[in-house]
């Protein structure tokens, strides 16, 4: 398994992840809206004989911030490490250009996903009310990578 640049034909593969993994759903414009903005910040774990396993897709924020917009694993991938190498190369991604300050918002009720990331080194900052189109809570978890 790699985690390469997502091509634009793999996005129908990381939507239906997204579609299966995740309680919000996002339009497949979504995914090429961040493409468009930034390529190299979109990512997909990949087998050459399965395909697409998991993918991140990350955004440019202002200042030296950069932002993990989606993130998921197929089930049937997931606790092999493929989340963990994602937001690894997003790191170093984000840093070539000075991002060192990764944001992203999970849904408080996520607490595997909090879990995951709080052993990675995000520390929770700011409770989101009702920022999901269903009315559950977010929370925003913040990572400053790479600094002394
Ligand atoms: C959150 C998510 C992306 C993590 O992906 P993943 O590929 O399972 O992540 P990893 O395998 O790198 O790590 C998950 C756990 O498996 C463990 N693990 C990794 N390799 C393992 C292995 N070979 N055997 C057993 N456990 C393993 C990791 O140590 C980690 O445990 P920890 O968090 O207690 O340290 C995935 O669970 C997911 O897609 N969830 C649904 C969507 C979601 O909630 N996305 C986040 C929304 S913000």
């Amino acid at each position: 398994m790699i985690v390469k640049t997502m091509a634009g034909n793999e996005i129908p593969y990381a939507y239906a992840i997204a579609s299966r993994s995740l309680d919000e759903q996002y339009l497949p414009d979504a995914f090429s809206f961040f493409m468009a903005q930034w390529p190299a910040g979109q990512l997909v774990a990949f087998d050459p004989s399965t395909g697409v396993a998991g993918f991140l897709v990350g955004g440019r924020l202002s200042g030296n911030r950069a932002s993990v917009a989606i993130l998921a694993v197929d089930a049937l991938y997931r606790r092999n490490g493929l989340g963990d190498m994602l937001i690894e190369e997003f790191k170093k991604r984000a840093a070539l250009e000075g991002r060192n300050i990764i944001q992203l918002e999970v849904r408080t009720s996520n607490l595997d996903a909090i879990s995951f990331y709080e052993k990675r080194g995000f520390r929770k900052t700011e409770l989101l009310r009702g920022l999901y189109n269903d009315g559950g809570d977010a929370a925003r978890m913040v990572l400053f990578s790479g600094m002394c």
